[in-house]
Parts: structure tokens; C-alpha cells; sequence
């Protein structure tokens, strides 16, 4: 099964995409991580990606989309793959067409603004494998540090009030159009309450996929 989580920045994406991965053995990519990673990297690219990050644009499908297709193409990909920050706007949801990837479900997380705000601002991360953990409602088991490699945890850049404005009109504007691209497209479209409690999303998405 190939499969896209659709929601706003903070909607749980992240969260939920790791119990995916470990219950239906899918790939687990999330371009948020991969241009995190690029980033940090000495590439050439790192401090163009660093930019669109750290402002909360969208990184150019020229240096996405040939990334996410190659991603796509390896090995552990072939049993099925979960796409999460990808596609963003409706150029890279036709990328994913014209590539002949195809997609079974997808899963829109849904949720208000106002709850957002809290989620960001309370997340902390592990970058080197991008679990995300919230202080009040997903904490790690010792504060601060990553349940399984025992590292620091951190605040990411982006979560800060005046890049997450930005984050949100850059998904109503170029990400949120895709709700109906995917909706007049012959696979199957979920809508999912991501405003309850992490263990019900869960529960919500295991049926979806199992149904
Ligand atoms: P990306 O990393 O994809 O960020 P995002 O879409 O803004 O999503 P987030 O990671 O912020 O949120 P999430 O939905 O994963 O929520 P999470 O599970 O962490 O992208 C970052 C940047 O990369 C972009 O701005 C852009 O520049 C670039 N980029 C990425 N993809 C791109 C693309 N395709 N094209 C161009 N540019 C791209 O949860 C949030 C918090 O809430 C956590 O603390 C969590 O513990 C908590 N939480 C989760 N679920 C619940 C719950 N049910 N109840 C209570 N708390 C919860």
C-alpha cells in the first residue's frame, strides 16, 4: 500500500507516521526530515534548504521533487511506502503523476488552527531520526531525551510564532488545494479527527488502513 498523510504544519503527521511505519512495515519518508538532513549536510544546498526552512516557504519542487522520486525508487520502498510532507502543493501532487507513482489512500488529518499553536510550541525533537514528542501530551519517558537513543532532544527553529504563521498560510494556500485534487482522484480519501487524543488518531488510522 502506498499512502500520503495530508495536514496542516503540527497536525500529527510525524507522530502517526511512526506507528505506520511499525504496524504495516512501511518506508517511512518525510520530506521535512530529508531537507532537515540536507541542511545540516555540506552540500552545496545546505544553506539555500536552511533558508526556506527557517522561514517557513516551501523548499522549490526543482529541488524537492527529483529527490522524493529517487527516494522512492529504492528497495525498501517495494512493499509499500508512507508519504509524509509530500506532495505540498499541486505540482508535486502531478510530479507523483507523471512519475507513475501510484497512491492508494490518503489520510487527511484534520484539526483547527487554534490547536496548532499549542503543539508547536510544545514539540521537541530528536533530529537524527525525527521522532517527535510533546511536552504535556506525547512526553518523553526522562524529559529531554529521546526514549530510544537516549539523546537530547530540541526545540525546532521553525516552531517559533512568526514562522509558524507563515507555515500555516503557505498550507492554505499551496497545500490545502490538494484535498480536493486527492478527493476527484479514484483512491481512497480518509478524513480523520487528529484533534483527539494521539492513541484514538491511531486507532482511527489503523481501521482506515485495514478497512
Ligand atoms: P515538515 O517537517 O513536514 O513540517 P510540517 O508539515 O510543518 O509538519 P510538522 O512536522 O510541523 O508537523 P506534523 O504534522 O508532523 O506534527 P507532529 O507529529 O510533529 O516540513 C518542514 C519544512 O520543510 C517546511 O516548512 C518546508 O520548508 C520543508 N518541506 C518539507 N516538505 C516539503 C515539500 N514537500 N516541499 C517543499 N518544502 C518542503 O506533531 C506536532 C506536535 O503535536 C508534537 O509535539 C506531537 O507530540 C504533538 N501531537 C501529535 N499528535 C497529537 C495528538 N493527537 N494530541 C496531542 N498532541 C499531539
Amino acid at each position: 500500500m502506498n499512502l500520503i498523510l495530508l495536514g496542516m504544519p503540527g497536525a500529527g503527521k510525524g507522530t502517526q507516521a511512526e506507528f505506520i511505519q511499525k504496524d504495516f512495515g512501511l518506508a517511512n519518508i518525510s520530506t521535512g526530515a530529508m531537507m532537515r538532513e540536507v541542511s545540516r549536510s555540506k552540500s552545496e544546498l545546505a544553506t539555500k534548504v536552511q533558508l526556506y526552512l527557517s522561514s517557513g516557504t516551501l523548499v522549490p519542487n526543482e529541488i524537492i521533487v527529483e529527490m522524493l522520486v529517487e527516494r522512492i525508487q529504492q528497495d525498501d520502498c517495494l512493499d509499500g511506502f508512507l508519504l509524509d510532507g509530500f506532495p505540498r502543493n499541486l505540482d508535486q501532487g502531478k510530479a507523483l503523476d507523471n512519475a507513475n507513482i501510484s497512491i492508494d489512500l490518503v489520510l487527511y488529518l484534520s484539526i483547527k488552527e487554534e490547536e496548532i499553536i499549542s503543539r508547536m510550541s510544545g514539540r521537541r525533537v530528536h533530529l537524527a531520526s525525527g521522532r517527535s514528542y510533546h511536552i504535556m501530551h506525547n512526553p518523553p519517558k526522562k524529559e529531554g531525551f529521546d526514549d530510544i537513543t537516549g539523546e537530547a532532544l530540541i526545540h525546532r527553529e521553525d516552531d517559533n510564532p512568526k514562522v509558524i504563521k507563515k507555515r500555516l498560510s503557505v498550507y492554505y494556500n499551496e497545500t490545502e488545494p490538494l484535498l480536493e485534487f486527492y478527493k476527484n482522484k479514484n483512491l481512497k480519501f480518509i478524513e480523520i479527527d487528529a484533534s483527539k487524543s494521539v492513541d484514538v488518531v491511531t486507532d482511527s488510522i489503523r481501521q482506515s488502513i485495514s478497512s
